[in-house]
């Protein structure tokens, strides 16, 4: 089925022969989620979302996405591979959950890349950064945002204008890192082991540890608990206009 669907298109741009010469050896071995999912990503998406996600000629940036960046463990990059979007150019893709998984623990990673690379991230204007309103801001700040019920200008966010500036700045407002949720897993052993939350259903419950390596359990087997204390920056990606970003970075720019 994924066979029908993905030899046609490497036919079309004649490039999947190189990526597949690239993939690693051997599928028995487990092996870190993020390579899975780039040799994946390497032989079926690349051609059209470029190979570090961030948009080719068919395909937009996926690093700069705000569907992907409310995506845990591919809750939202898998309904638009299963589904593709025909109309728009992009086809289905039969892939079993933990490919899923993979694929979005390389997407995230190429995000995370993408941010890091100072300037680089492409969707933002250095300049837009200067030109929202200090006040307005505020304003939202205290109230619409409601980001006065997590943190305060003379508390936690205290200096923070200070501590990071520009794109930096912007990038710790949109995307903390605390926003990953974390999962803490007590294995029948007594073993505890603790990591990113890369999959989580009915049945399994899998997680990236900090090499990057994915592993799971029956999620019947073991004893698990999931936090994901910045899960509200997520929310929010789906809220603010460009407009209340740029007043919010006006505003925290004045907590010196
Ligand atoms: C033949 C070209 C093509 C291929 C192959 C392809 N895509 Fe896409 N993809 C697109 C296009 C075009 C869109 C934009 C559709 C739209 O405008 O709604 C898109 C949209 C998406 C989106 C939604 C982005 C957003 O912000 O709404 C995700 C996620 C995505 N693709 C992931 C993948 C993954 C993962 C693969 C590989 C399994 C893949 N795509 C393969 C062309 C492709
Ligand atoms: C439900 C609670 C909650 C709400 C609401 C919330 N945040 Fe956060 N925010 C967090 C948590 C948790 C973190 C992660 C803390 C960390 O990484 O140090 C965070 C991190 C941040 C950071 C990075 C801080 C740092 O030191 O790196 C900024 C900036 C920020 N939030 C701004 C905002 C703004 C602006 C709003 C409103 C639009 C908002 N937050 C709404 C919980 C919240």
């Amino acid at each position: 089925m994924r066979l029908s669907v993905v030899l046609p298109l490497c036919f079309l741009v004649n490039i999947c022969f190189a990526a597949g010469q690239k993939k690693p050896p051997g599928n028995s071995a487990p092996q870190g989620a993020i390579e899975n999912g780039q040799s994946l990503f390497l032989q079926n998406c690349a051609f059209c979302h470029g190979r570090d996600a961030a948009g080719g000629e068919t395909g937009p940036d996926l690093t700069s996405s705000k569907l992907v960046a409310g995506d845990v463990a591919g809750s939202k990059i898998g309904v638009v591979v299963r589904n593709g979007r025909p109309q728009k150019g992009m086809p289905p893709f039969d892939f079993s959950d933990q490919q899923i998984a993979e694929l979005s623990a390389f997407i995230h990673a190429e995000k995370t890349k993408a941010a890091s690379q100072q300037g680089g991230r492409r969707g933002v204007d250095v300049a837009d950064l200067q030109t929202g309103n200090a006040d307005a801001g505020k304003q939202y700040f205290n109230g619409a945002g409601g980001c006065s019920s997590c943190h305060s200008p003379t508390g936690d966010l205290a200096g923070i204008a200070n501590r990071y500036q520009g794109l930096k700045l912007e990038q710790r407002m949109l995307y903390p890192e605390g926003a990953a949720a974390t999962a803490t897993i007590t294995l029948p052993s007594g073993e505890i082991v603790t990591g990113r939350l890369a999959y989580r259903d009915e049945f399994t419950i899998g997680l990236q540890d900090a090499s990057g390596w994915y592993h799971s359990w029956p999620a019947a087997g073991v004893k698990y608990t999931i936090s994901a204390p910045a899960e509200a920056h997520v929310d929010l990606l789906g809220k603010y206009t460009d407009g209340d970003i740029h007043n919010l970075m006006a505003y925290l720019q004045t907590l010196r």
